[in-house]
C-alpha cells in the first residue's frame, strides 16, 4: 500500500480505538464499583495519543486526493466559481473537520495547567465534547467513500 493511504488509514483507526477506550474507562471504573476520579493520567493518556492521531490523521488526510488543493474537500471548483461539495464525500469532510476542531480543544485543555484554572466541573464538562466528537468521527468513517 502506498504510503500516504497507509499513514491515513492506521493513524485514523487507531484513533478511533484509542478514543474508545478512553471513553469506556469511566463506564467500566462505575461497572466494576472502582473509583472513578474527575481525571486520570492513564486515561488522559490514552486520550491524548488518540487525540494526536486523530489530528495527524486529518492534516495527512487533507493531501490524500487532491495534492495541493486541501479545499477542494469541501468546496468544488465550477468554472471560476467555487460551490459546496455536498454528498456523502462532502458530508464526511465536513463532519470530519468538525471532529477534528473539537479534538483540538480536547488536546488544548487535557493537562493539569487547564484542570485547574477551569476547575474540575467546567473541565469536566468540557471533556464530555469528547462523546460528540467521537460520534462525528465515527459519521466521518461511514460516509467517506
Ligand atoms: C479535516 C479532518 C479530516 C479529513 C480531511 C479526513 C480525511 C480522510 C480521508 C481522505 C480518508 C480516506 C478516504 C478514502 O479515500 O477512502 C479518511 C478516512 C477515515 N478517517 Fe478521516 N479525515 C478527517 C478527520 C478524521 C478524524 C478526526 C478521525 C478520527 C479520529 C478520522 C477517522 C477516519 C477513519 C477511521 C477513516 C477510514 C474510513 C474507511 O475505512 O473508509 N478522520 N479520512
Amino acid at each position: 500500500m502506498p504510503v500516504i493511504p497507509f499513514i491515513i488509514y492506521t493513524s485514523g483507526y487507531l484513533s478511533i480505538f484509542l478514543l474508545a477506550v478512553s471513553l469506556l474507562i469511566g463506564p467500566l471504573n462505575l461497572i466494576l464499583r472502582r473509583k472513578n476520579p474527575i481525571s486520570t493520567y492513564i486515561r488522559r493518556d490514552i486520550g491524548i495519543f488518540g487525540g494526536v492521531l486523530g489530528i495527524i490523521h486529518s492534516v495527512v488526510g487533507l493531501f490524500m486526493r487532491f495534492t495541493g488543493k486541501p479545499w477542494l474537500y469541501f468546496v468544488k471548483e465550477v468554472g471560476d466559481d467555487f460551490i459546496i461539495r455536498y454528498g456523502n464525500f462532502g458530508l464526511a469532510n465536513y463532519i470530519g473537520l468538525f471532529g477534528a476542531l473539537i479534538l483540538i480543544l480536547l488536546l488544548i485543555i487535557s493537562n493539569d495547567y487547564f484542570l485547574g484554572k477551569l476547575k474540575a466541573v467546567k473541565w469536566e464538562n468540557l471533556q464530555r465534547f469528547t462523546y460528540l466528537m467521537f460520534l462525528l468521527v465515527i459519521a466521518h468513517s461511514i460516509f467517506i467513500d
